[in-house]
């Protein structure tokens, strides 16, 4: 077993652990607080960085989490596991069953593998650096969709949506340029779905490395580009991203650029 085969291995039985928890807690019910007006967080979020953490400490004491819910003293080591307990806390709250746990494993600065798991589906999507990307298996690959009119995009957007308006100018800019744009409120959801070919695109205007560390790479490895708005290839550090087929990354990139003037 190769180093990575088994770092794969821990990473794939703590997702799994979480998203079982994340069902049962579903069941038996979760308490909701409030990290802002429109952000939630539930104890389940809590409770499943902690099972995801331990696995992964337990496994290998020196490695180095940085995950969303405890990040204030996180550091990127050689080995950095970037962990999104719940990708889409909104909409487990409300039990919407678009939510996930995603996983991604950073060494020296790249990110070798990934997880996305959304346990309502029993859907895992993984991916290894230059071995392909997989949903429960079987390897998926992006559309084959060439013109942005016929294209199914989707977005998302930031918590201080109500002060900053962000991303609304591009929203309205792709309505009216694509076949239709969702916004289903999990980001490793979304590049999930553009890796198996079920969007054509994505962008958002404020990701954190946990929401697209496991994602970025799963498209990528599916036949996918990943860039920021000016073109330049997307980093799981930088906030913007625009993740699309190939086929219509410069047409996303046009109406990027001209948003604010449409
Ligand atoms: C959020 C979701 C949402 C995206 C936000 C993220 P969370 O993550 O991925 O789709 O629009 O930018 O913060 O808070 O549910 O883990
Ligand atoms: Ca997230
Ligand atoms: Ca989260």
């Amino acid at each position: 077993m190769t180093d990575i085969d088994r770092f794969a291995e821990v990473g794939t039985a703590a997702a799994m652990a979480a998203g079982k928890l994340l069902m049962e807690r579903l069941r038996t019910g979760f308490i909701i607080s409030h990290k802002g007006a429109t952000n939630l967080v539930t104890d389940v979020d809590i409770a499943s960085e902690k099972l995801i953490v331990s696995r992964i400490v337990e496994a290998f004491p020196n490695h180095v989490i940085l995950a969303e819910e405890n990040h204030s003293s996180a550091k990127r080591g050689e080995h950095t596991w970037i962990i999104d307990p719940i990708d889409g806390t909104t909409n487990y709250a409300h039990g919407y069953p678009v939510f996930a746990v995603s996983i991604g494993l950073e060494i020296n600065g790249e990110v070798e593998w990934g997880i996305v798991y959304n346990p309502s589906l029993e859907e895992v999507f993984t991916a290894r650096r230059g071995g392909g990307a997989f949903c429960n298996g079987t390897p998926i690959h992006v559309s084959g969709i060439a013109d942005l009119g016929l294209s199914l995009l989707a977005t998302g957007f930031p918590y201080d949506i109500r002060t900053t308006k962000a991303n609304l100018d591009h929203f309205v800019a792709f309505m009216l340029r694509s076949q239709a744009v969702r916004r289903a409120g999990s980001a490793a959801m979304d590049l999930c779905y553009v890796a198996a070919g079920r969007f054509d695109g994505f962008w958002e205007v404020e990701l954190h490395p946990w929401d697209c560390a496991a994602g970025y790479l799963i498209v990528r490895e599916a036949g996918g580009e990943v860039t920021d708005f000016d073109g330049v290839r997307g980093s799981i550090y930088h906030p913007e991203v625009v993740a699309s087929n190939g086929l219509i990354h410069r047409q996303l990139l046009n109406v990027l650029r001209k948003g604010k003037a449409l």
